[in-house]
């Protein structure tokens, strides 16, 4: 098939290039000319593990190819996905104007019959308002069926989450669409779930949301844990050997972040607002999610009191490893309130570090991870990259002022730390 995906960011350029590898010719339309030149070439502007090469390979095949104009990847196009962001504006909601735009660009550029997909998360409505845009915006002759189809990968396993994923959703009513979408998404080895478009919809803001609430369910079972003396890791591996609850997702930390979690958890707030629903539950999940990345600073003022002119060292900038992306990670946070309170911050990320300059001026970043901690007072981990957990902790001992560490990943065991001569402190244990 020829299918044309608008957005070449996290979700467009990972499926775009699954999809190419899967034997299909795909367009990807941007409209950054720098970035679509670049791309062209093979440079990408986000780092994702596997996907540079990826996406290398099938340009060489020729399946895949980069563009700023609608025209002739619209028209050529079985299936278009809109895969564009939907970031969120001071209310909470979503900002649909790219979508929309995007929806008016695509209808006046179709020709024959094609089917349009939203991949990008969109409130339940927005997609009937798509369908409306291209209808009218469509030239006579053209047909055009819509259907919306929710993205669930994850930033860092993003290639193989879309290769395997637990399951595609389909949301379109009409038998046509969803013949070409299944038959387009035969590769996948997944159940497929064929629903409407407002079910589809809510499908991916429940989901992000349950996960999101699992979370701060973990970081309040941690917090619990430290008053009682209890280890918040072994009572979660323990209700997670519970095939009704599992274990996934329960772990407690800085907290959540990310493009996705916070900003979907708040438009299904907005949302059932919208329709006089409160929905506290999330509202709550929003509190204790604040409340983990506070409690970094609780806990560093534990260890160091006044932290006026005291040494930070920051291991881990980006929401996850794996990722550059620096979307409202939790670090952005921390490092500001530590800043605040007069401490000097060093940092170290292995690839977000150029993301993050823009978001923390007066921040020292560093090259080499061993630099961190030279002359610091306290040592905080908020991303567990696989090189944090291989540290050589002697050497970090004898480059540290004070022996102070915050292990806000839990990457470290806190005997191996404590008998090195560190004040330890994780979360929940
Ligand atoms: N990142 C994730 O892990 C993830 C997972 C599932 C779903 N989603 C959803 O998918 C959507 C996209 O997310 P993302 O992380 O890929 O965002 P992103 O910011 O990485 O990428 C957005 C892309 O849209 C492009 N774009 C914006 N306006 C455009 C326009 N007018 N014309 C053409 N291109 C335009 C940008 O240039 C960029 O390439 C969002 O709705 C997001 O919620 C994201």
């Amino acid at each position: 098939m020829t299918i044309t995906f608008v957005g070449h960011g996290y979700v467009g350029l990972v499926t775009a290039a699954v999809f190419a590898d899967f034997g299909n010719k795909v367009y990807v339309i941007g409209h950054t000319k720098e970035k679509v030149d670049n791309l062209k070439k093979g440079i990408i502007p986000i780092f994702e593990p596997g996907l540079e090469e990826l996406v290398k390979k099938n340009i060489k095949a020729k399946r895949l190819e980069f563009t700023m104009d609608y025209a002739p990847a619209i028209p050529e196009s079985d299936v278009v996905f809109i895969a564009v962001g939907t970031p969120p504006i001071k209310t909470g909601d979503a900002d649909l104007s790219a979508v929309l735009g995007v929806a008016e660009q695509i209808g006046r550029n179709l020709s024959g019959y094609t089917v349009v997909a939203t991949k990008s998360t969109v409130p339940i409505g927005t997609n009937k308002k798509v369908q409306l845009i291209l209808e009218e915006t469509k030239p006579e002759g053209a047909e055009v069926s819509y259907a919306s189809i929710p993205e669930f990968l994850r930033e860092g396993s993003a290639i193989s989450d879309t290769v395997n994923p637990d399951r595609v959703v389909i949301g379109s009513e009409d038998p046509r669409a969803q013949k070409i979408l299944i038959k387009l998404h035969e590769p996948i080895k997944a159940p497929v779930l064929i629903t409407n478009f407002e079910t589809a919809e809510l499908i991916k803001y429940a989901a992000n949301s349950f996960l999101a609430l699992k979370i701060s369910y973990a970081n309040s079972i941690a917090r619990l844990s430290e008053l009682l003396g209890a280890n918040a890791l072994k009572v979660l591996e323990g209700i997670g050997m519970d095939r009704r609850i599992g274990n996934q997702f329960l772990y407690p930390g800085a907290g959540y972040g990310g493009s996705c979690f916070p900003k979907d958890v708040k438009a299904l707030i907005s949302i059932a607002k919208d329709h006089n629903y409160s929905f506290s539950l999330l509202e709550e999940v929003e509190n204790v999610n604040h409340q983990a990345r506070r409690d970094i600073v609780i806990k560093a003022r534990g260890m160091l009191g006044d932290l006026r002119g005291k040494k930070i060292g920051v291991l881990g900038l980006a929401f996850k490893p794996n990722t550059d992306d620096m979307r409202d990670a939790p670090s952005i946070d921390v490092i500001t309130w530590l800043k605040n309170d007069g401490s000097k911050i060093t940092a170290f990320d292995p690839v977000a570090m150029g993301n993050a300059t823009a978001l923390m001026p007066g921040i020292n970043f560093v090259t080499d991870m061993y630099k961190v901690a030279e002359d610091a007072d306290l040592l905080i981990v908020l991303t567990e990259w696989n090189e944090f957990k291989e540290l050589d902790l002697k050497r970090i001992k004898k480059l540290m002022r004070n022996l102070n560490i915050i292990d806000g990943r839990n990457i470290y065991e806190p005997k191996t730390l404590r008998d090195l001569g560190f004040n330890y402190v994780g979360v929940g244990r």
